[in-house]
């Protein structure tokens, strides 16, 4: 196994594990799972102990823990300086970060405010941008670098609005970034996924209603589990998608090929 994905010792930056339900951590354990070296960053302090807390599971593991704020250029400049004096080189990164003001989500969407539109794109779109450029120096053999999207960015979602927006933004900058870094063998790609309960989810208020829905009219007629995106993501690290760039993978029960 370990040879299909040869990620073995490989240095892994993964973003946005705020608890044991994130999309981060599901990705982060099956990364430790294919013998992968996860550096993990965090935002706050409360993610941190919930980091501390969850690794006290893996005895033979020392993982680097970072803090990283993306709204900040400085402290994501300082993060990989940081990740790249310990560990040198880097060889992909999961960007699995986003934000946006309650309120954007529970108004009309014609209602968003000018700073609540740029504070959305800021932290879930533009972070990747400067993610990528942060980290470009230190990924000298090449590399993968895989961020977390939604379907909202191409269909109307009750209650996501300017997330949805944000995740368009986010879609067009993985196309973007992959035309441009593909020159340095760093290959960007998004993985769509489907509702997951988790911290963000929490935030978005139709949530339950979208989960009920997946069950009854995917395909699949059940909604995905975090190891399913997890594992896709994993793969989208690794050498099995070497060819794949500036891609959508959609890991959703196969719910967005539906019309109605
Ligand atoms: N849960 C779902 O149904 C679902 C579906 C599709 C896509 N996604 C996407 O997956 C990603 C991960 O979300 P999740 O569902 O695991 O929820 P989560 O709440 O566990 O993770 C979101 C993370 O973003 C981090 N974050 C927010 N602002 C930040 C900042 N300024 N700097 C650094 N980190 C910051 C939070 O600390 C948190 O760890 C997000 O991009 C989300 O939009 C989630």
């Amino acid at each position: 196994m370990d040879n299909l994905f040869q990620l073995k010792d490989k240095n892994i930056v993964v973003m946005g594990v705020a608890n044991d339900r994130s999309i981060a951590w599901g990705t982060a354990k099956a990364l430790i799972e294919v013998g992968a070296n996860v550096i993990f960053t965090y935002r706050k302090e409360r993610s941190l102990k919930k980091l501390e807390k969850q690794l006290a599971n893996y005895e033979d593991i020392q993982p680097l823990l970072i803090q990283c704020d993306v709204n900040s250029d400085e402290s994501i400049q300082h993060a990989f300086n940081e990740i790249s004096e310990k560990v040198g080189t880097i060889h992909g990164i999961v960007h699995s970060v986003a934000f946006a003001h309650a309120e954007d989500l529970k108004n009309r969407f014609v209602e968003t405010s000018r700073e609540g539109y740029a504070f959305a794109q800021d932290t879930s779109a533009y972070s990747l941008i400067a993610v990528a450029n942060a980290a470009r120096p230190f990924m000298t053999e090449g590399g993968s670098i895989v961020t977390m999207t939604y379907l909202g960015a191409e269909r109307v979602l009750e209650g996501y609005n300017v997330m949805g927006v944000a995740k368009a933004a986010l879609e067009a900058s993985v196309r973007y970034l992959a035309a441009d870094v593909g020159t340095d063998g760093i290959r960007v790609n998004a993985i769509s996924a489907g509702a997951i309960k988790t911290l963000a989810a929490k935030g978005v208020p139709s949530f339950n209603t979208i989960l009920n829905k997946i069950e009854e009219s995917a395909p699949l007629k059940r909604n995905v589990t975090l190891e399913e995106v997890a594992n896709m993501t994993v793969v989208m690290l690794s050498q099995l998608s070497s060819g794949i760039t500036g891609e959508v993978i959609y890991v959703d029960s196969g719910y967005h090929i539906l019309g109605i």
